[in-house]
Protein backbone atom coordinates (compact mmCIF):
# COMPACT_ATOMS: atom_id res chain seq x y z
CA UNK A 1 0.00 0.00 0.00
CA UNK A 2 1.55 3.43 -1.34
CA UNK A 3 1.36 6.04 1.08
CA UNK A 4 -1.60 8.44 0.66
CA UNK A 5 -1.14 11.92 -0.94
CA UNK A 6 -4.77 12.15 -1.39
CA UNK A 7 -7.54 12.83 0.84
CA UNK A 8 -11.12 12.19 0.43
CA UNK A 9 -13.46 14.77 2.13
CA UNK A 10 -16.77 13.49 3.98
CA UNK A 11 -19.17 15.82 4.85
CA UNK A 12 -21.82 15.00 8.14
CA UNK A 13 -23.98 18.34 9.14
CA UNK A 14 -21.66 20.97 9.49
CA UNK A 15 -18.17 18.77 10.50
CA UNK A 16 -16.11 17.31 7.46
CA UNK A 17 -13.73 14.50 7.50
CA UNK A 18 -10.69 14.27 5.72
CA UNK A 19 -9.76 10.42 4.63
CA UNK A 20 -6.59 9.10 3.34
CA UNK A 21 -6.73 7.61 -0.47
CA UNK A 22 -3.86 4.51 -0.79
CA UNK A 23 -3.54 4.02 -4.59
CA UNK A 24 -2.45 0.07 -5.43
CA UNK A 25 -0.01 -1.22 -8.31
CA UNK A 26 -3.08 -1.67 -10.75
CA UNK A 27 -6.88 -0.86 -10.10
CA UNK A 28 -9.25 1.21 -7.94
CA UNK A 29 -8.07 3.72 -4.81
CA UNK A 30 -9.36 2.82 -1.61
CA UNK A 31 -10.34 5.02 0.88
CA UNK A 32 -8.96 4.16 4.33
CA UNK A 33 -11.82 4.42 6.84
CA UNK A 34 -9.86 2.82 10.06
CA UNK A 35 -10.34 6.15 11.83
CA UNK A 36 -13.71 7.00 10.41
CA UNK A 37 -15.43 5.79 13.71
CA UNK A 38 -13.37 6.70 15.98
CA UNK A 39 -13.23 10.58 14.66
CA UNK A 40 -16.95 10.56 13.36
CA UNK A 41 -18.74 8.19 14.89
CA UNK A 42 -20.22 6.74 12.20
CA UNK A 43 -19.61 2.59 10.30
CA UNK A 44 -19.80 2.25 6.71
CA UNK A 45 -22.82 -0.14 5.51
CA UNK A 46 -21.44 -2.81 3.06
CA UNK A 47 -23.61 -6.21 3.16
CA UNK A 48 -21.75 -8.38 0.90
CA UNK A 49 -18.89 -6.37 0.79
CA UNK A 50 -19.63 -5.06 -2.49
CA UNK A 51 -17.45 -1.89 -2.36
CA UNK A 52 -15.07 -2.82 0.52
CA UNK A 53 -11.54 -3.91 0.32
CA UNK A 54 -10.82 -6.15 3.15
CA UNK A 55 -6.76 -6.07 3.44
CA UNK A 56 -3.74 -5.87 1.19
CA UNK A 57 -2.58 -8.41 -1.13
CA UNK A 58 0.07 -9.31 -3.98
CA UNK A 59 -1.51 -12.61 -4.48
CA UNK A 60 -4.14 -12.09 -7.37
CA UNK A 61 -5.54 -9.44 -9.53
CA UNK A 62 -8.84 -9.56 -11.21
CA UNK A 63 -10.56 -6.91 -13.68
CA UNK A 64 -13.93 -7.33 -13.90
CA UNK A 65 -14.52 -5.13 -16.55
CA UNK A 66 -11.76 -6.63 -18.80
CA UNK A 67 -12.36 -10.25 -17.61
CA UNK A 68 -8.65 -10.28 -16.51
CA UNK A 69 -7.47 -12.50 -14.16
CA UNK A 70 -3.46 -12.19 -12.64
CA UNK A 71 -1.60 -14.76 -10.48
CA UNK A 72 1.29 -12.38 -9.30
CA UNK A 73 1.28 -10.27 -12.38
CA UNK A 74 1.02 -13.44 -14.74
CA UNK A 75 -1.82 -13.75 -17.04
CA UNK A 76 -4.25 -17.05 -15.88
CA UNK A 77 -4.64 -18.00 -19.61
CA UNK A 78 -0.81 -18.08 -20.26
CA UNK A 79 -0.52 -19.94 -17.01
CA UNK A 80 -3.34 -22.38 -18.03
CA UNK A 81 -1.52 -23.09 -21.58
CA UNK A 82 2.61 -23.10 -20.49
CA UNK A 83 2.57 -23.78 -16.67
CA UNK A 84 1.06 -26.63 -14.38
CA UNK A 85 -0.37 -26.52 -11.04
CA UNK A 86 2.60 -27.30 -9.15
CA UNK A 87 4.70 -24.69 -10.77
CA UNK A 88 1.30 -22.15 -10.14
CA UNK A 89 1.53 -23.16 -6.68
CA UNK A 90 5.20 -22.26 -6.44
CA UNK A 91 4.36 -18.67 -7.57
CA UNK A 92 1.09 -18.40 -5.37
CA UNK A 93 3.22 -19.04 -2.69
CA UNK A 94 6.34 -17.36 -2.97
CA UNK A 95 5.63 -14.48 -5.35
CA UNK A 96 7.96 -15.57 -8.48
CA UNK A 97 8.15 -18.12 -11.07
CA UNK A 98 10.88 -20.97 -9.68
CA UNK A 99 14.13 -21.64 -11.77
CA UNK A 100 14.13 -25.27 -12.42
CA UNK A 101 16.23 -26.24 -8.97
CA UNK A 102 13.72 -24.58 -7.01
CA UNK A 103 10.88 -26.20 -8.69
CA UNK A 104 12.04 -29.54 -8.57
CA UNK A 105 12.82 -29.19 -5.22
CA UNK A 106 9.53 -27.84 -4.24
CA UNK A 107 7.86 -30.63 -6.39
CA UNK A 108 9.91 -33.17 -4.31
CA UNK A 109 8.60 -31.74 -1.04
CA UNK A 110 4.85 -31.87 -2.12
CA UNK A 111 5.46 -35.53 -3.55
CA UNK A 112 6.49 -36.64 -0.22
CA UNK A 113 4.04 -35.26 1.90
CA UNK A 114 0.85 -37.07 -0.15
CA UNK A 115 0.55 -39.68 1.96
CA UNK A 116 -2.09 -38.89 5.53
CA UNK A 117 -1.64 -40.11 8.75
CA UNK A 118 -2.52 -43.91 8.76
CA UNK A 119 -4.37 -43.84 11.51
CA UNK A 120 -7.19 -41.01 9.80
CA UNK A 121 -8.28 -43.92 7.53
CA UNK A 122 -10.30 -44.40 10.64
CA UNK A 123 -12.27 -40.80 10.16
CA UNK A 124 -13.58 -41.70 7.12
CA UNK A 125 -15.08 -45.19 8.49
CA UNK A 126 -17.49 -43.08 11.16
CA UNK A 127 -19.28 -41.44 7.88
CA UNK A 128 -22.36 -42.70 6.32
CA UNK A 129 -20.98 -44.16 2.62
CA UNK A 130 -23.56 -42.13 0.89
CA UNK A 131 -22.40 -38.95 2.67
CA UNK A 132 -21.52 -35.61 0.34
CA UNK A 133 -17.55 -35.78 0.07
CA UNK A 134 -17.82 -32.09 0.92
CA UNK A 135 -18.81 -33.17 4.58
CA UNK A 136 -16.07 -35.49 4.99
CA UNK A 137 -13.27 -33.16 3.34
CA UNK A 138 -14.97 -30.55 5.95
CA UNK A 139 -14.15 -33.17 8.90
CA UNK A 140 -11.22 -34.96 7.98
CA UNK A 141 -9.16 -31.67 7.10
CA UNK A 142 -10.58 -29.92 10.19
CA UNK A 143 -8.92 -33.48 12.04
CA UNK A 144 -5.67 -32.58 10.87
CA UNK A 145 -5.34 -30.69 13.66
CA UNK A 146 -5.75 -33.57 15.84
CA UNK A 147 -3.22 -35.36 13.71
CA UNK A 148 -0.39 -32.63 12.68
CA UNK A 149 0.89 -31.12 15.88
CA UNK A 150 4.18 -30.08 14.74
CA UNK A 151 2.94 -27.54 12.06
CA UNK A 152 -0.07 -25.65 14.00
CA UNK A 153 2.04 -22.74 15.70
CA UNK A 154 1.17 -19.96 13.18
CA UNK A 155 4.03 -17.85 15.09
CA UNK A 156 6.54 -20.51 13.52
CA UNK A 157 7.86 -19.77 10.15
CA UNK A 158 9.20 -23.40 9.34
CA UNK A 159 5.60 -24.58 11.28
CA UNK A 160 3.77 -22.17 8.62
CA UNK A 161 5.64 -23.80 5.77
CA UNK A 162 5.15 -27.52 6.34
CA UNK A 163 1.48 -26.88 7.03
CA UNK A 164 1.30 -25.45 3.86
CA UNK A 165 3.00 -28.12 1.81
CA UNK A 166 0.85 -30.75 4.22
CA UNK A 167 -2.29 -28.97 2.83
CA UNK A 168 -1.46 -28.77 -0.84
CA UNK A 169 -0.03 -32.32 -0.81
CA UNK A 170 -3.10 -33.61 1.10
CA UNK A 171 -5.78 -32.39 0.11
CA UNK A 172 -6.13 -34.55 -3.30
CA UNK A 173 -5.83 -37.77 -1.34
CA UNK A 174 -7.86 -36.85 1.20
CA UNK A 175 -10.47 -36.05 -1.98
CA UNK A 176 -9.64 -39.15 -3.67
CA UNK A 177 -10.12 -41.40 -0.05
CA UNK A 178 -13.23 -39.22 0.43
CA UNK A 179 -14.76 -40.35 -3.59
CA UNK A 180 -13.49 -43.97 -2.70
CA UNK A 181 -15.37 -44.43 0.63
CA UNK A 182 -18.84 -43.04 -1.00
CA UNK A 183 -18.49 -46.12 -3.63
CA UNK A 184 -17.43 -48.93 -1.62
CA UNK A 185 -14.18 -49.10 -3.20
CA UNK A 186 -10.80 -49.42 -1.45
CA UNK A 187 -8.21 -46.26 -0.48
CA UNK A 188 -5.51 -46.28 -3.17
CA UNK A 189 -2.04 -44.85 -1.57
CA UNK A 190 -0.34 -41.85 -3.24
CA UNK A 191 2.61 -42.96 -5.91
CA UNK A 192 6.01 -40.46 -5.51
CA UNK A 193 6.98 -41.33 -9.31
CA UNK A 194 3.22 -39.43 -10.46
CA UNK A 195 2.63 -36.03 -11.47
CA UNK A 196 0.16 -34.12 -8.77
CA UNK A 197 -2.75 -34.37 -11.14
CA UNK A 198 -1.95 -37.98 -12.35
CA UNK A 199 -1.73 -39.39 -8.97
CA UNK A 200 -4.91 -38.03 -8.19
CA UNK A 201 -6.47 -39.88 -10.90
CA UNK A 202 -5.06 -42.92 -10.20
CA UNK A 203 -6.49 -42.56 -6.35
CA UNK A 204 -9.93 -41.94 -7.53
CA UNK A 205 -9.89 -44.56 -10.58
CA UNK A 206 -7.77 -47.16 -9.82
CA UNK A 207 -8.70 -50.60 -8.38
CA UNK A 208 -6.25 -53.20 -6.98
CA UNK A 209 -7.89 -56.01 -9.58
CA UNK A 210 -6.05 -54.24 -11.93
CA UNK A 211 -3.07 -52.26 -13.55
CA UNK A 212 -4.16 -48.39 -13.96
CA UNK A 213 -2.42 -46.46 -16.53
CA UNK A 214 -3.33 -42.32 -16.54
CA UNK A 215 -4.35 -41.15 -19.95
CA UNK A 216 -1.78 -38.08 -20.45
CA UNK A 217 -4.66 -35.51 -21.81
CA UNK A 218 -6.91 -36.56 -19.37
CA UNK A 219 -4.52 -35.87 -16.83
CA UNK A 220 -3.18 -32.46 -18.58
CA UNK A 221 -7.10 -31.51 -18.26
CA UNK A 222 -7.08 -32.44 -14.79
CA UNK A 223 -4.11 -30.17 -14.25
CA UNK A 224 -5.53 -27.28 -16.03
CA UNK A 225 -8.31 -27.43 -13.86
CA UNK A 226 -6.28 -27.25 -10.93
CA UNK A 227 -4.49 -24.48 -12.13
CA UNK A 228 -7.64 -22.68 -13.18
CA UNK A 229 -9.10 -22.75 -9.69
CA UNK A 230 -6.27 -22.33 -7.50
CA UNK A 231 -6.57 -18.78 -6.27
CA UNK A 232 -9.27 -16.25 -6.92
CA UNK A 233 -8.57 -12.65 -4.86
CA UNK A 234 -10.99 -12.16 -1.68
CA UNK A 235 -13.77 -14.77 -2.86
CA UNK A 236 -16.25 -15.79 -0.16
CA UNK A 237 -14.26 -19.30 0.77
CA UNK A 238 -10.77 -17.09 0.93
CA UNK A 239 -12.25 -14.67 2.86
CA UNK A 240 -13.63 -16.70 5.37
CA UNK A 241 -10.13 -18.42 5.27
CA UNK A 242 -9.01 -15.10 6.34
CA UNK A 243 -11.37 -14.24 8.80
CA UNK A 244 -10.82 -17.62 10.75
CA UNK A 245 -6.91 -17.42 10.59
CA UNK A 246 -6.91 -13.60 11.75
CA UNK A 247 -7.93 -15.34 15.42
CA UNK A 248 -4.94 -17.14 15.41
CA UNK A 249 -6.91 -20.43 15.09
CA UNK A 250 -4.24 -23.15 13.27
CA UNK A 251 -4.08 -23.32 9.20
CA UNK A 252 -5.79 -26.81 9.47
CA UNK A 253 -9.33 -25.28 11.20
CA UNK A 254 -8.94 -22.79 8.77
CA UNK A 255 -8.97 -24.55 5.70
CA UNK A 256 -11.65 -26.47 7.25
CA UNK A 257 -13.76 -23.72 7.08
CA UNK A 258 -12.53 -22.34 3.92
CA UNK A 259 -14.28 -25.70 2.49
CA UNK A 260 -17.43 -25.29 4.37
CA UNK A 261 -17.85 -22.34 2.61
CA UNK A 262 -16.68 -22.90 -0.59
CA UNK A 263 -19.90 -26.04 -0.32
CA UNK A 264 -22.57 -23.31 -0.89
CA UNK A 265 -24.04 -23.53 -4.66
CA UNK A 266 -23.73 -19.92 -5.03
CA UNK A 267 -19.89 -20.51 -4.77
CA UNK A 268 -18.03 -23.35 -5.63
CA UNK A 269 -20.97 -25.27 -5.48
CA UNK A 270 -22.38 -24.09 -8.43
CA UNK A 271 -20.33 -26.78 -10.95
CA UNK A 272 -22.54 -29.48 -9.28
CA UNK A 273 -25.41 -27.08 -9.31
CA UNK A 274 -24.72 -26.15 -13.01
CA UNK A 275 -24.42 -29.80 -13.80
CA UNK A 276 -27.27 -30.60 -12.43
CA UNK A 277 -29.43 -27.75 -13.98
CA UNK A 278 -28.04 -28.99 -17.35
CA UNK A 279 -28.79 -32.52 -16.89
CA UNK A 280 -32.76 -30.76 -15.77
CA UNK A 281 -32.96 -28.59 -19.21
CA UNK A 282 -31.76 -32.00 -20.70
CA UNK A 283 -32.28 -30.57 -24.25
CA UNK A 284 -31.47 -27.64 -26.06
CA UNK A 285 -35.14 -26.83 -27.07
CA UNK A 286 -36.06 -26.18 -23.72
CA UNK A 287 -33.54 -23.66 -22.76
CA UNK A 288 -36.25 -20.49 -23.38
CA UNK A 289 -38.25 -22.24 -20.30
CA UNK A 290 -35.43 -22.03 -18.02
CA UNK A 291 -34.09 -18.54 -19.79
CA UNK A 292 -37.89 -17.12 -18.62
CA UNK A 293 -37.38 -18.78 -14.87
CA UNK A 294 -34.17 -17.15 -14.41
CA UNK A 295 -35.09 -13.85 -15.42
CA UNK A 296 -38.68 -14.43 -13.23
CA UNK A 297 -37.96 -11.76 -9.67
CA UNK A 298 -40.54 -14.44 -8.06
CA UNK A 299 -38.74 -17.45 -9.40
CA UNK A 300 -35.74 -18.42 -7.03
CA UNK A 301 -33.96 -20.57 -9.92
CA UNK A 302 -30.81 -18.70 -11.09
CA UNK A 303 -28.80 -20.05 -14.41
CA UNK A 304 -25.77 -21.92 -12.17
CA UNK A 305 -22.69 -21.50 -13.82
CA UNK A 306 -23.62 -17.75 -14.62
CA UNK A 307 -22.97 -14.24 -13.53
CA UNK A 308 -20.15 -13.12 -11.08
CA UNK A 309 -19.99 -10.97 -8.11
CA UNK A 310 -16.43 -9.32 -9.98
CA UNK A 311 -16.50 -10.11 -13.51
CA UNK A 312 -18.70 -7.73 -16.28
CA UNK A 313 -16.98 -9.50 -18.92
CA UNK A 314 -16.51 -13.37 -19.38
CA UNK A 315 -14.44 -15.29 -16.89
CA UNK A 316 -11.33 -15.71 -18.55
CA UNK A 317 -11.20 -19.19 -16.80
CA UNK A 318 -14.87 -20.16 -18.38
CA UNK A 319 -12.58 -19.20 -21.95
CA UNK A 320 -10.05 -21.90 -21.46
CA UNK A 321 -12.31 -24.62 -19.87
CA UNK A 322 -14.36 -24.40 -22.86
CA UNK A 323 -11.28 -24.88 -24.87
CA UNK A 324 -10.42 -27.83 -22.40
CA UNK A 325 -14.04 -29.31 -22.58
CA UNK A 326 -14.00 -30.13 -26.59
CA UNK A 327 -10.49 -31.21 -25.96
CA UNK A 328 -11.23 -33.76 -23.74
CA UNK A 329 -14.78 -34.54 -25.27
CA UNK A 330 -13.37 -35.30 -28.68
CA UNK A 331 -10.46 -37.26 -27.08
CA UNK A 332 -12.74 -39.28 -24.93
CA UNK A 333 -14.66 -39.83 -28.18
CA UNK A 334 -17.67 -38.39 -26.82
CA UNK A 335 -19.33 -37.51 -29.90
CA UNK A 336 -22.65 -34.93 -29.60
CA UNK A 337 -22.52 -34.63 -26.09
CA UNK A 338 -25.77 -33.39 -25.28
CA UNK A 339 -24.72 -31.74 -22.31
CA UNK A 340 -21.86 -29.43 -24.06
CA UNK A 341 -24.50 -28.68 -26.66
CA UNK A 342 -26.95 -27.54 -24.41
CA UNK A 343 -24.44 -25.80 -22.41
CA UNK A 344 -23.28 -24.16 -25.51
CA UNK A 345 -26.80 -23.22 -27.02
CA UNK A 346 -27.53 -21.68 -23.60
CA UNK A 347 -24.24 -19.81 -23.39
CA UNK A 348 -25.64 -18.67 -26.96
CA UNK A 349 -28.82 -17.84 -26.01
CA UNK A 350 -28.31 -16.36 -23.11
CA UNK A 351 -25.48 -13.63 -24.20
CA UNK A 352 -28.13 -12.58 -27.04
CA UNK A 353 -30.50 -11.98 -23.88
CA UNK A 354 -31.56 -8.20 -22.81
CA UNK A 355 -31.90 -9.83 -19.08
CA UNK A 356 -28.35 -10.91 -19.08
CA UNK A 357 -26.62 -8.15 -21.25
CA UNK A 358 -27.85 -5.67 -19.01
CA UNK A 359 -26.98 -7.52 -15.86
CA UNK A 360 -23.78 -8.43 -17.31
CA UNK A 361 -24.28 -12.13 -16.40
CA UNK A 362 -21.48 -14.56 -18.29
CA UNK A 363 -20.27 -18.20 -17.72
CA UNK A 364 -18.32 -18.28 -15.02
CA UNK A 365 -15.51 -20.90 -14.13
CA UNK A 366 -18.13 -23.38 -12.68
CA UNK A 367 -20.13 -23.48 -16.27
CA UNK A 368 -18.03 -25.64 -18.47
CA UNK A 369 -15.63 -27.05 -15.15
CA UNK A 370 -18.60 -29.97 -14.73
CA UNK A 371 -18.70 -31.18 -17.94
CA UNK A 372 -14.95 -32.18 -18.18
CA UNK A 373 -14.98 -33.42 -14.81
CA UNK A 374 -18.17 -35.36 -15.71
CA UNK A 375 -16.82 -36.75 -18.85
CA UNK A 376 -13.41 -37.59 -17.04
CA UNK A 377 -15.69 -39.80 -14.59
CA UNK A 378 -16.15 -37.98 -11.82
CA UNK A 379 -19.70 -38.01 -10.30
CA UNK A 380 -21.09 -34.58 -9.83
CA UNK A 381 -20.72 -34.34 -5.93
CA UNK A 382 -16.60 -34.83 -6.47
CA UNK A 383 -16.93 -31.61 -8.75
CA UNK A 384 -16.78 -29.38 -5.53
CA UNK A 385 -14.39 -31.23 -4.17
CA UNK A 386 -12.10 -31.02 -6.73
CA UNK A 387 -12.30 -27.01 -6.74
CA UNK A 388 -11.45 -27.33 -2.66
CA UNK A 389 -8.32 -29.19 -3.55
CA UNK A 390 -7.50 -26.97 -5.85
CA UNK A 391 -8.39 -23.71 -3.85
CA UNK A 392 -6.16 -25.10 -1.36
CA UNK A 393 -2.93 -23.33 -2.32
CA UNK A 394 -4.75 -20.01 -2.69
CA UNK A 395 -6.30 -20.25 0.53
CA UNK A 396 -2.88 -21.31 1.59
CA UNK A 397 -0.96 -18.27 -0.03
CA UNK A 398 -3.68 -16.17 1.84
CA UNK A 399 -3.30 -17.05 4.69
CA UNK A 400 0.44 -17.24 4.71
CA UNK A 401 0.41 -13.53 3.28
CA UNK A 402 -1.84 -12.65 6.42
CA UNK A 403 0.02 -14.31 9.10
CA UNK A 404 3.27 -12.63 7.85
CA UNK A 405 1.90 -9.16 7.64
CA UNK A 406 2.87 -7.60 10.83
CA UNK A 407 -0.48 -5.02 10.87
CA UNK A 408 -2.57 -8.21 10.94
CA UNK A 409 -5.57 -7.38 13.22
CA UNK A 410 -8.57 -10.08 14.52
CA UNK A 411 -11.63 -9.11 11.85
CA UNK A 412 -14.32 -7.68 13.68
CA UNK A 413 -16.97 -6.22 11.67
CA UNK A 414 -19.47 -4.01 13.22
CA UNK A 415 -23.26 -3.54 12.41
CA UNK A 416 -26.60 -1.33 11.61
CA UNK A 417 -28.39 -2.43 14.63
CA UNK A 418 -32.07 -3.02 14.00
CA UNK A 419 -33.12 -4.85 17.25
CA UNK A 420 -35.29 -3.64 20.23
CA UNK A 421 -34.03 -0.58 22.20
CA UNK A 422 -32.72 -1.19 25.77
CA UNK A 423 -36.17 -2.71 28.09
CA UNK A 424 -36.96 -4.00 31.18
CA UNK A 425 -37.50 -8.06 32.18
CA UNK A 426 -40.76 -9.03 32.36
CA UNK A 427 -41.66 -11.58 34.62
CA UNK A 428 -43.87 -14.96 33.07
CA UNK A 429 -47.14 -13.83 34.88
CA UNK A 430 -46.73 -10.20 33.71
CA UNK A 431 -47.09 -11.27 29.86
C1 LIG B 1 -17.59 -18.81 -7.93
O1 LIG B 1 -15.99 -14.66 -5.79
C2 LIG B 1 -15.36 -15.47 -6.57
O2 LIG B 1 -14.34 -15.15 -7.13
C3 LIG B 1 -16.03 -16.84 -6.71
C4 LIG B 1 -15.33 -17.77 -7.72
C5 LIG B 1 -13.95 -18.17 -7.24
O3 LIG B 1 -13.14 -18.57 -8.08
O4 LIG B 1 -13.75 -18.19 -6.00
O5 LIG B 1 -15.23 -17.14 -8.99
C6 LIG B 1 -16.12 -19.07 -7.88
O6 LIG B 1 -18.22 -18.86 -6.90
C7 LIG B 1 -18.23 -18.44 -9.24
C8 LIG B 1 -19.76 -18.12 -9.10
C9 LIG B 1 -20.50 -19.46 -9.08
N1 LIG B 1 -21.91 -19.25 -8.72
C10 LIG B 1 -22.89 -19.45 -9.66
O7 LIG B 1 -22.69 -19.72 -10.85
C11 LIG B 1 -24.30 -19.35 -9.08
C12 LIG B 1 -25.17 -18.48 -10.01
N2 LIG B 1 -24.67 -17.12 -9.89
C13 LIG B 1 -25.36 -16.22 -8.97
O8 LIG B 1 -25.74 -16.86 -7.78
C14 LIG B 1 -24.64 -14.87 -8.81
O9 LIG B 1 -24.32 -14.45 -10.07
C15 LIG B 1 -23.39 -14.79 -7.95
C16 LIG B 1 -23.61 -15.32 -6.57
C17 LIG B 1 -22.27 -15.53 -8.58
C18 LIG B 1 -23.02 -13.31 -7.85
O10 LIG B 1 -24.03 -12.70 -7.13
P1 LIG B 1 -23.96 -11.11 -6.79
O11 LIG B 1 -22.68 -10.51 -7.22
O12 LIG B 1 -24.35 -10.94 -5.37
O13 LIG B 1 -25.03 -10.51 -7.76
P2 LIG B 1 -26.56 -10.47 -7.43
O14 LIG B 1 -26.99 -11.75 -6.82
O15 LIG B 1 -26.84 -9.19 -6.71
O16 LIG B 1 -27.18 -10.41 -8.90
C19 LIG B 1 -27.24 -9.16 -9.59
C20 LIG B 1 -28.49 -9.28 -10.44
C21 LIG B 1 -29.71 -9.72 -9.63
O17 LIG B 1 -30.84 -9.17 -10.27
P3 LIG B 1 -31.47 -7.79 -9.60
O18 LIG B 1 -31.72 -8.10 -8.14
O19 LIG B 1 -30.42 -6.72 -9.82
O20 LIG B 1 -32.73 -7.56 -10.39
O21 LIG B 1 -28.30 -10.32 -11.43
C22 LIG B 1 -29.21 -11.37 -11.21
C23 LIG B 1 -29.76 -11.21 -9.80
O22 LIG B 1 -31.09 -11.73 -9.72
N3 LIG B 1 -28.45 -12.62 -11.34
C24 LIG B 1 -28.87 -13.70 -11.97
C25 LIG B 1 -27.80 -14.62 -11.87
N4 LIG B 1 -26.80 -14.08 -11.17
C26 LIG B 1 -27.21 -12.84 -10.84
N5 LIG B 1 -30.04 -14.00 -12.60
C27 LIG B 1 -30.12 -15.23 -13.17
N6 LIG B 1 -29.15 -16.17 -13.14
C28 LIG B 1 -27.98 -15.90 -12.49
N7 LIG B 1 -27.01 -16.82 -12.45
Amino acid sequence: MTDSEKTATLSIGDKTYDLPIHSPTVGPDVIDIRKLYGTAGVFTYDPGFTSTAACDSAITYIDGEKGVLLHRGYPIDQLAEKSHYLEVCYLLLYGDLPSAAQLEDFEDRVTRHTMIHEQMMNFFRGFRRDAHPMAVMTGVVGAMSAFYHDSTDINDPWQREVASIRLIAKMPTIAAMAYKYTIGQPFVYPRNDLDHSANFLRMCFAVPAEEYEVNPILSRAMDRIFTLHADHEQNASTSTVRLASSSGANPFACIAAGIACLWGPAHGGANQACLEMLKQIGDPENIPEYIARAKDKNDPFRLMGFGHRVYKNTDPRATVLKQSADEVLDLLGVEDNKLLQTAKELERIALEDDYFIEKKLFPNVDFYSGIILEAMGFPTAMFTPIFALSRTVGWVSQWKEMIEDPGMKIGRPRQLYTGATMRDYVDIEKR
